[in-house]
This record gives C-alpha cells, structure tokens and sequence, in this order.
C-alpha cells in the first residue's frame, strides 16, 4: 500500500512578489494551468496509491480543500498545522495518523512545490525505491547535480545494491559552496531532492532514535487533535512545544538505513524566478513569459503580468513580475536576493 504525503507548508519567499504567506508558490499555477498541489498529485496517476494524506498550515486549509475538489481529487485527509516545525515534525504526524488506522503503509513524502517535468521516470524511480521501502529501508531519491548549489542536500553514495539503487554512505544537509563544489566534481554525489520512501514504522522507529522529543510532542499533538470532515486539527500547545528540525537533520544524516535511488526526472525546486524561467517554455530569444506581455529585442529574460500588460524593449537576462500591488524588476543572476526585499518588509510591518 503506498500512502502519498503531500507537505504544503512552506512559505517559498523567493518568489515573491507573487509568492505571499497567504498564498505561497505551491497554490500557484507556475508552469501549467494547474497549480502546483495539483500538479503533485496528478502526477501519481500512473500508479497504485491510496489517495493523498496533506499537511499544512491551518491558514492554508480552505485552499488547499477548494483546490483538491477542484482539480477532482481525493484525500486521506489534511493535517492542519497551528504553526510550522519544518519537516522532521510534519512527517511525523502522517506516520502517526497512518499508523493509528492500524495499517503501516509505505509514504511517498512529496512536496507541493516541485516541478517534475518527466513524470514517467520519476513514476519509474518510485518504482525502484518501493522495492527497498518494503525491505526497511529509508529510500531519498537522488538527482544528478548540475552545479554546486548550497541550498540542496547532498547524498554521497555508497555500495550499489542493484542498478537501481545505492547505499548512502553520507548525507550533507546544505554545504558551503567549497564543499559543494568538490561534491559536484566528484561525480558520486546526488542532490537530495526532498522526496522520500518509507514504511510509517520505520521513519517512527527512527525519530524514536534519533529525535524522540519529536516524536513525543508529534503523538501529543496527535492524541489530543480533533477531526472536523477532512482536516485533522493538532493540539496547538503540544504542537507548538514541539521542537523544529528537517527530516534531513533528524533522521536522514543518522540513519544506518538510507538508501538512494537516482531520478532523472528533470526534477527542479524552483526556488527562485531564475530556476522558473529554466523549467519554462521559451520563445526564440530564450524569454518566458506568462499573462498579458511584449517583448521586444528582449533576449534570456523571465518576464510575468498579472494584471496589466507588461512590454520590455532592449533588455537581457531580467526577470520582471508585476503583480495588483506590487513589481519586481531583477537581474536574472540576482533573483536570490528577493529574499532582502521580503526580510525588508517583514521589518517595516
Ligand atoms: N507541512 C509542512 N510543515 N510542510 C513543510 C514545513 C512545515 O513545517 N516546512 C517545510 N515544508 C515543506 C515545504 O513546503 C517544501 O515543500 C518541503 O517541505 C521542503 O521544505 P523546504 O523548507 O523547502 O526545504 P529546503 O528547500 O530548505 O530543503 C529541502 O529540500 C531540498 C530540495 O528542494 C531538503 O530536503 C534538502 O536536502 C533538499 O535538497
Ligand atoms: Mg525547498
């Protein structure tokens, strides 16, 4: 039985100014008409899966609800989180709610903000990794690196199991750029795309190990939750006492049991308006473009109208979006620093 886990609960603040807390990228349509939750859980179509169990900020539920019954999908209910305590937490809850129905499935533990742009080879991917989930192990699913980026985890392989898959010999949860750098040039590191694969026992037999206060605060949380139709709303106290830490840090660094599984999918996080214009269509002079926009002697740039029409006339590699409220013009090459804006706006509120 595999259980997908969908965690939509980060807040994606480089992509501002479209990406808002209260409307973060995972609910927004970015390379297609459907949003990118939809787009998560539509992948799955080609295979066998029970329907989707989501978790998320509880300010996010009744988007995440209309945008479900919108695009016809089912779930195995919704985790409302009062606060967010990263993903070692998150996980943890889906592995309890799954485990307290008396049944110990497999999670597929995916994230809404991902863009896969060759769904069949990460179904085939998910494939080769159920096969050691069901041994036991703790499956991540590595992607070939094509530049020294910190903002990844690292996976260092191991021993191959088969052709398929490979023991983990380290795991470096964000690297200094040095360190980065000699991973990529080595040829035996993967980027840890985020995704994982474990039966519900073995990721709590883990924390168990490795984290129990998370653990503890988690099933506290759990005991005391109440459920109102399809979202299961945790104890705020016992949630927020609960310590925040990534499932990277938590478990998947210690784990004697991890084991990748490359993915060549295509894979991106589109973390920023520079990884967007990579994943998107492009016209002749390497523009993308989404909404009402002219381009003219425009080349390499990423350019998004909401609500006016947007032209660019004798411009290279910016990226310019332009929202109801607010418009960024950026160097392509400078769009990490969106982040200043939004720690600027944060202060002046
Ligand atoms: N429900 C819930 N609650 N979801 C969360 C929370 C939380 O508290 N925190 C994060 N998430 C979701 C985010 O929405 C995102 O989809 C995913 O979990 C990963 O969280 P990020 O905050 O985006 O992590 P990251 O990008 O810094 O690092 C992780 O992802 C990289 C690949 O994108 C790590 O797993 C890295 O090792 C990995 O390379
Ligand atoms: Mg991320």
């Amino acid at each position: 039985m595999l259980l997908p886990v969908i965690m939509a609960g980060g807040s994606g603040s480089r992509l501002w100014p479209l990406s808002r807390t209260l409307y973060p990228k995972q609910f927004l349509a970015l390379t297609s008409n459907a949003t990118m939750l939809q787009e998560t859980v539509k992948r799955l179509d080609g295979i066998e899966h029970q329907a989707p169990l989501l978790i998320c900020n509880e300010e996010h539920r009744f988007i995440v609800a209309e945008q479900l019954r919108k695009g016809g999908m089912d779930n195995s209910g919704i985790i409302l989180e009062p606060v967010g305590r990263n993903t070692a937490p998150a996980i943890a809850l889906a592995a309890l709610k799954a485990v307290a129905n008396d049944e110990d499935p497999l999670l597929l533990v995916l994230a809404a903000d991902h863009v896969i742009q060759d769904t069949d080879a990460f179904l085939v991917s998910v494939q080769h990794a159920k096969a050691e989930a069901e041994k036991g192990k703790l499956v991540t699913f590595g992607i070939v690196p094509t530049h020294p980026e910190t903002g990844y985890g690292y996976i260092h392989r191991g021993e191959a199991l088969n052709n398929d898959a490979y023991c983990v010999d380290a795991f470096v949860e964000k690297p200094q750029l040095e360190t980065a750098k000699a991973y990529v040039a080595c040829g035996e590191y993967y980027w840890n795309s985020g995704m994982f694969l474990f039966k519900a026992s073995r990721y709590i037999a883990e924390l168990e190990k490795y984290a129990p206060e998370i653990l503890k605060a988690c099933q506290v949380a759990m005991d005391n939750s109440s459920v109102d139709l399809d979202f299961t709303r945790l104890d705020k106290k016992m949630f927020m006492a609960c310590p925040d830490d990534s499932i990277d840090y938590a478990v998947m660094e210690k784990t004697q049991d991890a084991v990748v599984v490359p993915m060549d999918a295509n894979w991106s996080d589109v973390g920023s308006w520079s990884a967007l214009w990579e994943v998107n269509e492009k016209d002749a002079s390497g523009n993308a473009t989404r909404g009402d926009v002219l381009v003219e002697n425009t080349t390499n740039s990423y350019i998004y109208s909401q609500d006016k029409l947007v032209a660019t006339v004798g411009v290279e590699d910016l990226v310019v979006v332009e929202t109801k409220d607010a418009v960024l013009v950026a160097h392509k090459d400078k769009v990490q620093d969106v982040k200043g804006i939004v720690g600027q706006l944060k202060q002046a509120n």
